[in-house]
């Protein structure tokens, strides 16, 4: 959980810092991301397991958001901000 906050506040710091058009909406997929992961963790707090579902959100998460959502703005700032 807490490296989730910090890599999201992380990736959230550099979209601003390269004026990333988009950052707004990306958000939005964050605290959406987030709210689901916390609802995650309030389960495995009390049962002490993760459901299938949780590791069927992980893997959606891993391709969809890191290899779709995240890879935009990495490409954004390669065009806007080349050395
Ligand atoms: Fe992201």
């Amino acid at each position: 959980m807490n490296f989730t906050v910090k890599h999201f506040a992380d990736e959230e710091a550099f979209m601003e810092k390269v004026g990333y058009p988009e950052l707004r909406v990306h958000t939005g997929v964050h605290k959406s991301l987030l709210a689901r992961v916390t609802e995650y963790n309030n389960e495995f707090q009390k049962t002490g397991k993760l459901s299938d579902a949780f590791f069927m959100f992980l893997k959606t998460w891993l391709k969809a958001h890191i290899c779709g959502v995240d890879a935009k703005y990495g490409l954004f700032s390669k065009q806007h901000h080349a050395a």
